[in-house]
């Protein structure tokens, strides 16, 4: 029998217990519940009635008493919790049935928007356009001066922009042709170069306008690159996301491109307008030290929120950014 004197006294009879419950290891929850009462249980648990008997120690070794039936106490509810844990783990894949066929797990899906980035990336390659990267978060001179937009110049109330410092020289880019800068800066013609980017607008959450929307912006810079260039470039990329379809050219104007135009395209019995494009101005060039002696080029950019919305057949842009799995797992991609 344990007793206060022989644990104070025999540091077997401790060893003893320690061992005991390190080797305890029970099959059923029965052999536990068993260890448990052993223990703890509140007339002749050996833990139990051990602590009864501290009052009976003398003062000085209390302590030290104390310390030793804590410790044993902490070990045997370690070994209880853990057992549990195990029993019960076992049990449950004995359970575990597996003749049970698999199910599969529901992958998600691709983002239209990206479907349609990727399709555009895949078109434009082919013919040889490189695809890039820019910055959400530009500078006054990428996004509005070296495209020839200067300060107090009326086509800034077109972009209303969201600015990111008080004196308004950080801003979100309000369109992909910051990218056309950045890149022609770093760079010696001929290129081929695409890029597609959110862009940001300080504009009011409609069915068909939100401040937040996605461009694809391209352009062609090389010599005696002319208007009949960027038509066939153009012809070839409507026709390959929408099939063959009437297009047409409406004179316009950008502050970068001259001449610009506006690219409409008959769809579903309606003129509808997708994109932007011109000869880019000699005076952007310049701004980008390519001489526009030698040099010419086009630019075009276009709306991905508005082809999809076409091609789909969406009527409300803020579907695309609510993000209902419910709308979203309709689309499937060609690609992945
Ligand atoms: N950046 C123009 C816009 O956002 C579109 C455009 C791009 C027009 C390239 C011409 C050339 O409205």
């Amino acid at each position: 029998m344990i007793n206060e004197k022989n644990l104070l006294n025999n540091n077997e009879t401790i060893n003893k217990i320690r061992k005991e419950i390190k080797y305890f290891h029970p099959k059923t929850l029965d052999d536990l519940k068993k260890f448990k009462i052993k223990f703890f249980s509140r007339k002749k648990g050996i833990i139990t009635i051990l602590l009864k008997k501290i009052k009976k120690i003398p003062i000085y070794r209390r302590k030290e008493f104390g310390k030793i039936i804590n410790g044993l106490k902490c070990q045997i509810q370690e070994k209880l919790d853990e057992s549990n844990y195990l029993l019960k783990e076992n049990e449950k894949n004995e359970k575990f049935d597996y003749t049970v066929p698999g199910t599969t797990i529901e992958i998600g899906s691709i983002h239209p928007i990206s479907i349609l980035k990727n399709r555009i990336i895949n078109i434009l390659s082919n013919i040889g356009f490189t695809y890039v990267d820019g910055y959400e978060i530009e500078d006054d001179w990428h996004n509005f001066t070296a495209l020839n937009i200067p300060l107090l110049h009326p086509s800034r109330d077109m972009q209303d922009t969201f600015f990111l410092s008080k004196k308004k020289d950080i801003l979100l880019r309000t369109h992909t042709s910051s990218i056309q800068i950045r890149y022609m800066e770093n760079n010696c013609p001929p290129f081929r170069v695409l890029s597609i980017g959110k862009v940001y607008r300080n504009e009011t959450i409609s069915s068909h306008s939100n401040y937040m929307f996605h461009q694809a912006e391209g352009f062609y810079i090389d010599q005696n690159v002319s208007f009949s260039h960027l038509k066939t470039i153009i012809y070839y990329l409507i026709n390959s996301i929408f099939g063959k379809t009437k297009i047409r050219f409406r004179s316009s104007y950008f502050p970068f491109t001259e001449p610009s135009a506006e690219v409409d395209i008959y769809y579903d019995k309606k003129w509808l307008e997708i994109m932007g494009c011109g000869i880019i101005d000699p005076k952007v060039l310049e701004n980008v030290n390519i001489d526009p002696k030698n040099y010419s080029g086009f630019a075009f950019g276009l709306g991905i929120e508005r082809i999809a919305l076409i091609l789909y057949g969406i009527k409300d842009i803020r579907l695309y950014f609510n993000n209902d799995i419910r709308f979203l797992k309709q689309f499937k991609s060609e690609f992945f």
